[in-house]
């Protein structure tokens, strides 16, 4: 990872738990430098959405709560901001998981909402049509016509309307084709390098997830049970076997290996 001068993110020790007695999140830690992108892979329930929650500040609307550690940008914790705060003081956006558009507007007052609501964005719309011109043609239809992978980049879009500084992408591949997968990252690169962003990546795709991240952990049980470089997690065999589906002979999958035989294998 790159020096902690240019750390953007810190994560410390953080702990979420739901309804006052489910914990999703146990202690999890991680830094995200400046225009780095960061991926978190892992399976279903393993927390990934529950930590972006924690980033964007939206925990209270699904009764959960950060009951110990902290989240810092630049420094500065945000541990008591309200989303609104969030967004428009540290430039940390969401951009949930499925994709939520307006259906009943069209692609372009979807795209004018971040603007309608006070927030002046550095970027014009025009310029955002400019990284996905599919929506440029269809800027006159439905929100809710459009097709998966336009919805993301109609999300993605109305992110970057909102002068982001670090975009949280919740499953940006999830139920989309490998070949638009493939397309959606790279204009996530390009955005990327033209505006000098940092990426928060979740994603079960862990394939995908790594070839486009700097640094990556994966998580399993609200815990990050292995961090590297994406060379050193795909050369890892416990990923190899669960998320990229390598195996070699007598392997199992990962719904078939019990938690406590896991967790031996991943602490080694
Ligand atoms: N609103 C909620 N109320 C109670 N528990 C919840 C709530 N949302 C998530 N959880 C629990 O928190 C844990 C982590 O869930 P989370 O949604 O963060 O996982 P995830 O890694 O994003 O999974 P997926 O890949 O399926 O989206 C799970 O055990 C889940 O059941
Ligand atoms: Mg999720």
């Amino acid at each position: 990872m790159k020096s902690d001068s240019n750390k953007l993110l810190e994560v410390t020790k953080l702990e979420v738990v739901y309804n006052h007695v489910s914990t999703a999140i146990q202690g999890v830690s991680f830094n995200i430098c400046e225009g780095q992108i960061f991926a978190i892979i892992g399976g279903n329930g393993a927390g990934k959405t529950t930590t972006l929650r924690a980033i964007s500040g939206f925990l209270n609307s699904d009764n959960a709560v950060i009951t110990d550690g902290e989240i810092k940008i630049r420094d500065r914790s945000i541990n008591m901001l309200k989303p609104q705060d969030i967004t428009r003081q540290t430039g940390i956006v969401l951009v949930p998981e499925r994709n939520k558009v307006f259906e009943t507007l069209t692609v372009q007052e979807n795209l004018a909402v971040p603007t309608s609501i006070g927030k002046r964005a550095k970027e014009t719309i025009q310029n955002i049509y400019t990284y996905f011109p599919s929506l440029y043609e269809r800027r006159k239809s439905l929100a809710g016509l459009l097709s998966g992978g336009e919805r993301q980049m109609l999300a993605i879009g109305q992110a970057m309307l909102c002068s982001p500084e670090l975009l949280l992408i919740d499953e940006l591949s999830l139920g989309l084709s490998p070949v638009m997968v493939e397309a959606l990252f790279e204009i996530l690169l390009k955005i990327k390098a033209d505006f000098g962003l940092s990426i928060l990546l979740v994603e079960q795709n862990a394939m995908e997830a790594l070839s486009i991240a700097e640094y990556a952990a994966v998580m399993e049980n609200g815990m990050i049970v292995l961090a590297g470089t994406p060379e050193k997690l795909m050369a890892h065999e416990d990923v190899k076997e669960f998320y990229l589906g390598i195996r070699g002979k007598e392997k199992k999958r990962y719904k078939d290996v019990k938690q406590y035989s896991r967790t031996r294998r991943w602490w080694g």
